[in-house]
């Protein structure tokens, strides 16, 4: 993939959300979310959601993905994000054709990774089937967000 253009890579990190959707666990729910978020370099990093069978310990599927760059010590290298989502069918793959978009705590983790690489991340919302995706600036998505610079830090 080619980062110099977030904005021209939709469909590849829409597909690439829906390979790390089939990786689930979301046998609660049954609603399967993948992310992926693309680097820098070009490379791409993937997360879904983890859900718990104490139910509110559930992690989205943005924030597992955006933890792991951090993880690897990649958090500011974050270019654009990529989600999808739908109902399982029984084979565990995700269904439906409308675009699904960040939760309002995932909005939150986004910004963290957005203002640590100094970039307003396009955010790709696009659907388990289908060619739908609607794109965002994290900025519209979370306006007048809290983050690092209220605490003095960037
Ligand atoms: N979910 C995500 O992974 N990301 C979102 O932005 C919205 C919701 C997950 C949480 C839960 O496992 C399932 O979708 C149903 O809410």
């Amino acid at each position: 993939m080619n980062a110099t253009d977030p904005k021209a890579l939709p469909q590849e990190l829409i597909a690439a959300a829906r390979a790390a959707a089939r990786n689930a666990h979301a046998p609660y729910s049954r609603f399967a979310v993948g992310a992926a978020l693309l680097m820098q370099d070009g490379s791409v990093i993937t997360g879904a959601n983890f859900e718990n069978a104490s139910y509110g310990l559930s992690l989205c599927a943005e924030t597992v993905a955006i933890a792991t760059a951090s993880a690897a010590g990649r958090l500011r290298e974050i270019v654009a994000v990529g989600v999808i989502g739908g109902a399982m069918d029984a084979d565990g793959a995700p269904t439906g054709t409308t675009p699904v978009s960040p939760c309002g705590r995932c909005r939150q983790v986004i910004n963290e990774a957005a203002q640590m690489g100094g970039r307003d991340l396009p955010v790709h919302c696009g659907a388990a089937q289908g060619d739908a995706v609607r794109t965002y600036r994290l900025s519209e998505l979370l306006p007048d967000a809290f983050g690092p610079a209220d605490l003095g830090i960037s």
